[in-house]
């Protein structure tokens, strides 16, 4: 069958063979087809939609279209950890060495930031001397002598993914669900870990806009993971509002590590701590029962915080920086953002907090942009608090100013200040086991 046949099969409504995807992705990795026929199959793709069993056959085959990472010689259960993205999502810089702590090993291959959503590399690189392009000797010696690493995807992994993202980014063919499922799995598949946790978010900072959707995109990885032998399981947590209290990436490093002191705000500390507890529970090392007090310990005893200093260390970063923020990328400058009468934060739109960071240089607009470790946002009061006339709901800390009149607007379009307290959603909506 021509390419142009499977284009026009999709087209018609019907479904593609696991020949016809086989197919496709040898074409697209070998570069046998142009760019214009990959992306009418795409478009035909976002309004056809694809079954479970097209899109299993999808991740598989652009997972063989690369390497797979064979941690065998690596003892131990390795899970891995990886979530769609969202603003202030600072989750797996202190999730890794809290479930290193209990023994489970945590191979973590993460991406920079594009857009308004922050990237765990970026956060990263704001620790002075940090490296995150280790060679994949480094990476699976890191995990037999630490237990968990973060590192850049290597470029031999699921390369078809690669080509076809860079494609649906200009094509308007991101926003399909059996698209985005298939282009996470087959990274995920590719990283060589025994079992994965999904953290799926969801809301105006999020990809998913909806809790339908997000649920949708859940189950079907959360199926893909399980056809590949993988125990997969997945959270829908809400993305409305960021995350914690930092917006930024040596402000959000600051609240990974208090969170790891026990000094973080509840409302990320018992995500943090819940999605821990899920790997534990997955690498086998403690029941459903025992994993969150065993993760309350070694976030009590400080095992955790030892890990991240150990993590920093070998990854050729300044762990001083954990006793010490000053050693990180500062702001010269803070703007505060304040309330324009008395009542409650009733909102605090991530996607416009998200762009303010930006705007102040955290964040880039294109992929070859420097960023400003030390800019970004804080967030002093969150939806439910009260606040009088004047007081300070947000700072917005930068260096040089090029952004800050886009910052402040919006910022001060983010919030709403209300008469009545709002009814505040619980972060985790769902799961998917
Ligand atoms: N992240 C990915 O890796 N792929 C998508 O398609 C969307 C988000």
């Amino acid at each position: 069958m021509s390419f142009t046949d499977i284009i026009a099969k999709k087209r018609d409504g019907q479904p593609l063979s696991k020949d016809d995807i086989d197919a496709f992705i040898t074409d697209v990795s070998t570069a046998a087809i142009p760019d214009y026929q990959i992306s009418a199959l795409l478009m035909a793709i976002v309004l056809r939609g694809m079954s479970d069993e097209e899109t299993v056959w999808l991740t598989d085959a652009m997972v063989r279209s690369g390497d797979r990472v064979d941690l065998s010689n690596v003892p131990g259960m390795k899970v891995g950890k990886h979530s769609t993205g969202g603003v202030g999502d600072k989750v797996s810089i202190a999730l890794s060495p809290i479930a290193a702590a209990c023994g489970v090993v945590v191979p973590k291959m993460s991406g920079r930031g594009l857009g308004h959503t922050g990237g765990t590399l970026d956060k990263l690189e704001s620790i002075p001397g940090f490296r995150v392009g280790l060679s994949l000797d480094e990476f699976k010696k890191m995990l037999v002598e630490v237990g968990a690493t973060i590192v850049g995807q290597s470029a031999s992994l699921a390369p078809a993914d690669k080509k076809l993202y860079a494609l649906r980014d200009v094509t308007g063919t991101v926003p399909s669900i059996p698209l985005i499922a298939a282009s996470v799995m087959s990274k995920k598949l590719a990283e060589g870990s025994q079992a994965l946790v999904l953290d799926v978010k969801c809301g105006h900072g999020a990809f998913m806009k909806s809790e339908t959707d997000a649920r949708e995109l859940a189950r079907l990885m959360v199926a893909i993971g399980t056809r590949a032998g993988i125990r997969t399981e997945a959270f829908i947590t809400a993305m409305d509002v960021p995350l914690g209290r930092a917006v930024g990436n040596a402000l959000e490093i600051i609240e990974c590590i208090e969170l790891l002191k026990g000094r973080a705000p509840d409302d990320i500390t018992s995500l943090v701590v819940t999605l821990a507890a899920r790997l534990v529970v997955l690498s086998g090392r403690q029941s459903e029962a025992d994993a969150e007090p065993a993760v309350r310990k070694a976030l009590a005893s400080g095992a955790a915080l030892e890990k991240l200093r150990a993590m920093i260390t070998w990854q050729g970063g300044d762990a001083g920086v954990v006793d010490d923020y000053q050693r990180l990328p500062g702001a010269a400058h803070r703007h505060a953002v304040v309330a324009q009468g008395d009542g409650y934060v009733s909102g605090m739109h991530a996607e416009l907090i998200g762009r303010s960071s930006m705007a102040l240089g955290a964040g880039r607009r294109r992929i070859e942009d420097r960023i400003d470790h030390g800019a970004g946002v804080l967030i002093a009061k969150r939806p439910g608090d009260a606040v009088r006339r004047g007081d300070t709901i947000l700072e917005l800390l930068y260096n040089d100013g090029r952004g800050l009149d886009e910052a402040i607007s919006l910022a001060e379009e983010a919030i709403r200040v209300a008469a009545q307290a709002p009814v505040v959603k619980p972060l985790v909506l769902g799961s998917v086991r």
